[in-house]
């Protein structure tokens, strides 16, 4: 099946992972609406400049992009009518500080530690990604040129950070984002701030691409062990999900719904000192170093995200690096993402509870089960989020975990409870699917002081050896705000600009 998509109607950020695109620099700005009238004539202000999903070549890339989102709250002060407004599906209504208890947002991740912000109403989300600091400075005077023209929206203060330009303030209007820099400070490296390679995995759906490899260890598996790509539904509402049914999520009429999608977004600070203690204290007792350990909290290597389950070891690892080397891009691209956990269902060679395996543990949880699915990644089909982040200040100090440095986390899904909710608090958070007890995700999950993480290493069934205890995991990241955002259609948003919704 293949499906045509109005990418024309899509914004941009729905189908392309701007950073990908070589826009590595962002700001995100959050406003309040004063007054529902001239918060309209703001959204129509805006929309003029939203970046649609339109195909780009070499000449018609821009270089600076826009995009716009809202929170349930920012659409009843923009006066939806009730009768739309009461189809958004709840945790959208209740938004992400009162989900705390399902996203597992304890202890230092509790909203009441948050950037002051999150302690404002926050209805409107505006992300300027640009080739650079200058192309975002430029399209964020221009949006603060409509902030004052209209009149009826205030921009909100409250991020804990530093600015693009290397300014601290606890109190920005904005929060910048980046890609990190080798240490040369110039070239662009994929790393984030704990030394991994990220940006590997995204999900792929119908009609997003042409390029019929870029599904390759993306898309969903089929029967026969070949990659075809996920429903759009599962992304983009007004379309048909992995069920054959359309999203239940979306609200009435079907123009404001249609080609629109939920975005999570989080600000996730890393605990850079607590990770290399905790990475050399237990690379002490590992029998494999440090790198190995590293890349087994992960489920990838550090240096060039070789996948575990092709690279178990240092000698597979080194071979495996030598064809990588020789390889061309295409290849390069399908060595990272052409793999299944079906050869290592223990977790011998990448852990059950490694980061990339708990998120998305491809056809392992359906393995063996015989005729219960239609496809050897049902259950996982319906859990598939895209991720959409950039990597925000930088880890000064290696020993520490003071400062303002992480990731700016967004996700995109048709269903945030379905999708992106489950997978924090049940695979992240728990671990019952994979039979592991109340073992969490080594990287993301929410240890406590009070009581500290555990995991286990498999070793291959008939190896002799004993399983390798991970203990006292501390808590490596930690929530410092977010809430989940309504991302209309181009046609919607103009609908909305000009109040002209009828739910009827
Ligand atoms: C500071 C926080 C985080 C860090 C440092 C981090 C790091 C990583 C790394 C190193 C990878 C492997 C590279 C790749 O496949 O792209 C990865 C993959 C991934 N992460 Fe995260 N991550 C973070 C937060 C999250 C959260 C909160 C979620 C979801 C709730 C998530 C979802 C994913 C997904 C879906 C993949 C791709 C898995 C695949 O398709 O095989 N990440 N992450």
């Amino acid at each position: 099946m293949t499906q045509n998509l109005d990418l024309t109607d899509i914004q941009g950020n729905i189908v392309k992972a701007y950073g990908s695109f070589g826009f590595f620099k962002a700001r995100y700005l959050f406003l309040r609406v004063d007054n529902g009238d001239k918060g309209r004539d703001f959204v129509a202000r805006i929309t003029s400049k939203v970046t649609s999903a339109e195909r780009w070549n070499k000449n018609s890339a821009p270089s600076v992009t826009t995009n716009i989102a809202f929170t349930f709250s920012g659409l009843r002060a923009l006066e939806l009518p009730t009768a739309s407004l009461i189809g958004f599906p709840s945790d959208f209504v209740m938004g992400m500080s009162k989900r705390k208890d399902i996203l597992g947002d304890d202890g230092p991740s509790d909203p009441e530690h948050w950037d002051k912000i999150w302690q404002e109403s926050v209805h409107i989300w505006i992300s300027i990604n640009g080739k650079s600091v200058e192309d975002v400075e430029e399209r964020y005077q221009w949006v603060s040129q409509q902030i004052d023209a209209s009149g009826g929206v205030a921009l909100l203060k409250g991020h804990r950070g530093e600015d693009a330009f290397g300014n601290p303030s606890d109190d920005l209007p904005y929060q910048d984002a980046s890609i990190l820099y080798e240490e040369d400070g110039i070239t662009p490296s994929s790393k984030e701030h704990f030394g991994y390679t990220d940006g590997i995995g995204d999900p792929v759906f119908e009609g997003q691409t042409n390029n019929e490899k870029r599904v390759i260890g993306r898309g969903k598996l089929t029967r026969e062990g070949g990659w075809v790509p996920l429903a759009t539904g599962e992304f983009i509402l007004g379309h048909i999900d992995e069920a054959m049914e359309y999203p239940k999520t979306a609200p009435r009429p079907d123009l404001l719904s249609n080609n629109a999608t939920y975005m999570v977004y989080r600000k996730l600070h890393q605990n850079v000192g607590t990770f290399n203690k905790f990475l050399d204290e237990q690379s002490k007792v590992f029998p494999g170093g440090k790198e190995l350990l590293a890349a087994k909290f992960s489920g990838r290597w550090r240096d060039n995200g070789a996948p575990l389950v092709h690279t178990p070891d240092e000698a597979s690892k080194a071979e495996w690096d030598k064809k990588f080397a020789a390889a061309d891009v295409p290849t390069q691209k399908k060595m990272l993402t052409d793999f299944t956990y079906n050869e290592d269902i223990e977790g011998a060679k990448c852990p059950v509870s490694a980061h990339m395996r708990r998120i998305n543990p491809r056809g392992s949880l359906e393995y063996g089960v015989k005729d219960a699915f239609n496809t050897p990644g049902a259950l996982v089909d319906r859990r598939r989020i895209l991720r959409r982040g950039l990597p925000y200040g930088k880890a000064k100090d290696q020993t520490s975990d003071d400062g303002n440095h992480g990731i700016i986390f967004m996700v995109l899904n048709a269903d945030i409870k379905r999708q992106f909710e489950f997978v924090q608090q049940q695979w992240i958070n728990y671990a019952n699917d994979f039979k592991q007890g109340n073992d969490k995700d080594v990287l993301l999950g929410n240890h406590g002081a009070k009581c500290p993480g555990k995991v286990v290493f498999e070793v291959e069934p008939g190896s002799g050896k004993p399983p390798h205890f991970v203990n006292n995991i501390p808590r490596l990241v930690e929530t410092r705000g977010g809430d989940y955002f309504f991302i209309p259609s181009i046609t919607a948003l103009k609908m909305i600009a000009g109040g002209i919704i009828d739910p009827t």
